[in-house]
């Protein structure tokens, strides 16, 4: 066994990373881990794609100035969409991404009816039209841009009271009903979304099989780095580009991830940053 500890830097726009986060530590607790939220630019779903990019570089940048991970995962679908090859050109270390579960909802479905539940910058992708065409010939797919759920769980986890209607009416596009067929499978397609989970699951107007896509990425990490390779867990923070949270509800819920706040100076000035 190599005594070297093992350096992950998980990134998101906010908090919906913290579910893939919490998957991947669940296979690898003795990696070391620096959680990366981009939450002065939040929401990512509302930038444009030149923006975005040009963001997402400048930020990974200075945190593996930092933080020279192992491997970088991108746990952020808006993101993952546009930005794969651009950080593939830039680092050698493996990059993994978060990309709607589009071909799994494909062959899990029995009506032929699945949804994409996302933000409105991943269905707008030209990547996530490829993954239809290349996976679910002879589904009907349903696409959902959600404006403000990604929000709405970033409140939820801050410690606000989200009344059910907002999530029902964020929701409720995801169920269609033709030909006396329904939708079966839903696809979470933002890393924000399994936060709501419980609550998806009350709301729903009838039962479906939600896919949260975190196992299968913290998966395809040990694929890629391989396994446990060194005795107690590794040390995990988390950092945020707008500062420290100052939500104990928020910081709880970090800390039962094992994570610990360290505060940086903002990796990079959100201003002047203009929304698509
Ligand atoms: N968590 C992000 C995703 O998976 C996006 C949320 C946002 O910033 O709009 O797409």
């Amino acid at each position: 066994m190599s005594t070297s500890r093992q350096k992950i830097l998980v990134f998101d726009s906010g908090l919906g990373g913290l579910t893939v986060y919490r998957a991947i530590r669940a296979l690898r607790p003795d990696a070391d881990y620096l959680y990366l939220g981009d939450d002065a630019l939040f929401p990512y779903g509302a930038l444009a794609p030149d923006v975005l990019i040009a963001r997402v570089n400048t930020v990974i940048g200075e945190a593996m100035g930092d933080f020279a991970a192992d491997c970088i995962v991108i746990a952020c679908n808006t993101a993952s969409t546009l930005v794969l090859p651009h950080l593939r050109a830039r680092y050698t270390i493996p990059i993994v991404g978060t990309v709607p579960a589009i071909k799994p909802a494909a062959s899990m479905t029995k009506t032929g009816m699945i949804s994409v539940l996302a933000t409105p910058g991943t269905v707008s992708r030209d990547y996530t039209q490829e993954l239809i065409r290349d996976f679910a010939g002879g589904v009907a797919v349903t696409l959902v841009g959600s404006k403000a759920l990604a929000g709405l769980a970033e409140r939820a986890l801050r410690g606000e009271t989200i009344v059910d209607e907002s999530i029902r009416a964020e929701i409720a596009p995801c169920f269609v009903e033709q030909d006396g067929k329904r939708t079966d499978v839903v696809v979470l397609a933002c890393t924000h979304y399994p936060l709501l989970l419980v609550r998806f699951r009350r709301l729903a107007p009838w039962p479906v099989e939600w896919i949260d896509p975190a196992p299968a990425i913290a998966r395809r990490v040990v694929q890629v780095i391989g396994e446990s390779r060194v005795e107690g867990d590794g040390a995990c923070r988390a950092t945020f580009t707008a500062g420290v949270p100052a939500e104990a509800s928020l910081l709880d819920a970090l800390a039962v991830g094992g994570l610990r706040v360290i505060s940086s100076a903002p990796a990079a000035d959100a201003k002047g940053y203009t929304r698509g």
